[in-house]
């Protein structure tokens, strides 16, 4: 039978602080203590994230060279080097906690490491880049405006600005969605059919049902979660509805009505079956985007020598002079 050592006067102190820190509502920071299990749930949680933006860029990107006009091309662009800097800052929110980015995307690309399961669905018309802004940025709003109160001090602090940047996603994917839905039938039915696409999938970025997330329970007993996916989901839901129907578009749900009681609108079942089949890489564009991510990666390579070259070059001169006998002397 393994002994589990009876853990020490110092253990039991450390992990009081933690929880005491918890309890007050307060921020572990990086050189804090904090249970491996802790850390290991952050480690998770930040990569998928950071990864989610990273392969986030591959259906945009898709639309940069066909937006119907100059300025639509330019607020494309605008958002996808967004959401390239939101994934470098989540991973850099990662490495605090003793990681290595590459370590982190080399995972990736191995097919190992998991990222949002919205983006692995194409984009088959303009109105998509439309819907993608309204709807996927929308939900990343309210799922990582309630990050921004995460227990972990980096991913919390990054959450406050990633969502500033996100809010002029959302509100560009809202116009260009209004935009269509309020020019020609022909441009109306686009954006129709795009909502009907991208409905569902929307829903399901944030998760399994309570009862089906394995990992829930232990990230709101730490606050790194302060609300479930359920609650998450309702409110995206009573958020989004009147914005479509401001529109006039129909979200494609026969179940969906407004319970005055609870203030909520009901919404019919997600389709477990397509989200676990696409969170386990079966989905429409899986294997399209970790091949997109591995040949940028390859043909990157040249990029990350040189900059490391002159990294190199750099501290070697500062070195040299660090060494020079007038800096000898003058440091004496
Ligand atoms: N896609 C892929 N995998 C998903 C998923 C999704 N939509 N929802 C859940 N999963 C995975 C989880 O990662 C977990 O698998 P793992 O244990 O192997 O990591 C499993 O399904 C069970 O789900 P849980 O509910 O137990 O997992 P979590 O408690 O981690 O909750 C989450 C899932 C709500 C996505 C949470 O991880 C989270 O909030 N992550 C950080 C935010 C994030 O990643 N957002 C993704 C979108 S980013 C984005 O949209 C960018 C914007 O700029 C457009």
């Amino acid at each position: 039978m393994t002994q589990t050592a009876t853990p020490s006067a110092a253990d039991t102190a450390r992990e009081s602080a933690f929880e005491a820190v918890i309890a007050d509502g307060g921020y572990i920071e990086p050189k804090d203590w904090m249970p491996d299990r802790y850390r290991k749930q952050l480690v998770r949680m930040m990569s998928q994230h950071a990864h989610s933006e990273i392969v986030g860029m591959l259906p945009e990107g898709n639309w940069l060279t066909r937006a119907p006009s100059l300025r639509r091309k330019m607020t494309l662009l605008a958002k996808v080097q967004d959401e390239a800097g939101h994934g470098l800052y989540i991973y850099c929110g990662a490495e605090t906690l003793g990681v290595d980015r590459h370590e982190l995307v080399d995972q990736l690309h191995a097919g190992t490491a998991k990222y949002s399961s919205i983006f692995n669905y194409p984009t088959l018309s303009w109105a998509d880049i439309g819907m993608i802004g309204w709807l996927v940025d929308g939900a990343a709003i309210v799922n990582q405006t309630m990050l921004a109160k995460a227990s972990y001090g980096p991913y919390a602090r990054a959450m406050i600005r990633i969502c500033k940047e996100e809010n002029f996603h959302k509100r560009q994917g809202y116009e260009i969605c209004a935009t269509l839905a309020g020019g020609t039938p022909a441009q109306r039915a686009m954006a129709q059919e795009s909502l009907n696409r991208w409905w569902w999938p929307s829903l399901m970025m944030f998760g399994p049902s309570d009862k089906d997330s394995p990992n829930s329970a232990e990230l709101m007993k730490w606050g790194v979660k302060r609300k479930s996916n359920d609650e998450l989901r309702q409110r995206f839901v009573n958020l989004t509805i009147p914005q479509g129907q401001a529109l006039g578009l129909t979200f494609p749900d026969p179940d969906l009505r407004y319970d005055e009681a609870t203030d909520n609108w009901e919404f019919g079942e997600i389709d477990w079956d397509e989200f676990w089949s696409v969170v386990k890489g079966h989905g429409p564009c899986n294997e399209e985007r970790l091949e997109a991510r591995r040949a940028a990666h390859d043909n990157g390579a040249w990029v990350r020598a040189a900059a490391e070259a002159y990294a190199a070059k750099q501290r070697a001169a500062r070195a040299a002079v660090a060494a020079s006998p007038r800096e000898t002397r003058r440091r004496s």
